[in-house]
């Protein structure tokens, strides 16, 4: 396994744990379509359910980050929008036989993603939780 899930990386919202765990087991499925030399086509696709599943997870912590007057909105969003950009141009690298397009990828988001959700997913929870409110993103996480 490639990353894996720490409960160290719980942040006690449960819609957002679970979210990342599900972004944690996309990555590893990239890792392991690497491991077994997949065909282009399949990795393709992990990239592409990477991308779609990302801009779902986003979009959910952002529209949190909003109702929530988080100052550090735009930041996080600047955030965000690093990590798909650079997904997207690791899936071109991919499409045009690059061979280093999962390895690179792998990097960037075992990097990205431990330190985001410790360092600027964490930041909001801290003050999610403090809301009397937060029990709404409390409820049974869908993927
Ligand atoms: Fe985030």
């Amino acid at each position: 396994m490639f990353i894996e899930w720490n409960k160290d990386y719980e942040l006690g919202i449960a819609q957002i744990d679970e979210q990342h765990k599900h972004l944690i087991d996309l990555i590893n499925k990239l890792d392991g379509a690497r491991h077994s030399h997949s065909p282009k086509e399949c990795i393709e696709k992990v990239f592409l359910e990477l991308i779609n599943y990302s801009n779902y997870h986003f979009t959910l912590e952002e529209r949190a980050m909003k109702n929530e007057n988080y100052s550090r909105l735009d930041l996080h969003i600047s955030s965000h929008d690093l990590f798909v950009q650079y997904i997207h141009k690791c899936y071109y690298k991919n499409k045009k036989n690059d061979y280093f397009a999962i390895s690179d990828a792998l990097k960037f988001l075992s990097d990205w993603i431990v330190d985001h959700i410790m360092v600027e997913d964490r930041n909001f929870t801290m003050i999610l939780l403090d809301q009397p409110h937060h029990d709404q993103y409390q409820k049974a996480a869908h993927r």
